[in-house]
């Protein structure tokens, strides 16, 4: 049985960190509250729009958006930036329509782009490339999204990838389920393949920051 690794009085301490959220947002935050609803959260989207902010992001997919929360956060920094493309990819109309609602209130509608279907088709059909790549699909998904990731990435480009603790169940030797398989293939994948930088950073449920080398890279 999987437990998180990481004390209650952690998160909330990374979660007291992240500046005020606009009106919007901390409904958005409630709303998941009320119905545990996995979104990524204040730490963990505050770690997102840093990434994007510094550097200078302006085309970002993300796949498995949900009802937005993670997109305003990279949309938050795609705007500073000076304006560019968010793609928010989630397969339920209903959560795409949620999702239009909160970013037209927050303010972010000009810059994004909707797509209603499975995310990595989504991408794959999509014109690259892309600074920053953000995954959060179900998690079985995660090791065949890898080579389109890496093929719509730009060469110096970031991806994160969400719940890569996955509530502890990677620790456990009995838990063979799809999920945590993926999560556990993924990081060997991304940890043993020389083009990228990666490094897993225990924030929330834990998010592997990778940098995609350029050609000619042979750091180690
Ligand atoms: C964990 S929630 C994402 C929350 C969002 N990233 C956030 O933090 O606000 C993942 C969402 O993506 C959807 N999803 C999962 N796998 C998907 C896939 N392969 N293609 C499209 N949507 C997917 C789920 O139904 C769910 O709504």
């Amino acid at each position: 049985m999987a437990s998180d690794p990481l004390p209650q009085h952690l998160h909330e301490y990374l979660d007291s960190l992240v500046p005020p959220r606009p009106p919007e947002m901390q409904a958005m935050e409630a709303y998941a509250m009320q119905h545990d609803f996995p979104i990524i959260g204040p730490a963990s989207g505050y770690f997102c729009y840093q990434i994007a902010r510094m550097i200078g992001a302006r085309r970002v997919f993300e796949l498995g958006s949900g009802y937005g929360y993670s997109t305003a956060w990279f949309a938050k920094a795609v705007q500073e930036n000076g304006g560019g493309e968010v793609h928010h990819v989630v397969w339920d109309e209903q959560l795409s329509q949620m999702a239009r609602g909160h970013l037209g209130v927050l303010g972010f509608g000009d810059l994004l782009t909707y797509h209603v279907g499975e995310a990595v088709q989504a991408l794959r059909a999509a014109t690259g490339p892309f600074d920053l790549i953000f995954n959060d699909i179900d998690k079985h998904g995660y090791p065949d999204s890898l080579p389109v990731i890496a093929e719509k990435l730009r060469p110096g480009g970031a991806l994160i990838i969400d719940n890569m603790i996955w509530h502890g169940a990677i620790f456990d030797d009995s838990d063979h389920s799809a999920s945590t398989q993926g999560v556990r293939e993924f990081t060997r994948l991304i940890t043993s393949d020389p083009g990228w930088i990666a490094s897993l950073v225990p924030l929330r449920d834990g998010m592997f920051l990778a940098y995609k080398k350029i050609e000619g890279d042979t750091a180690q």
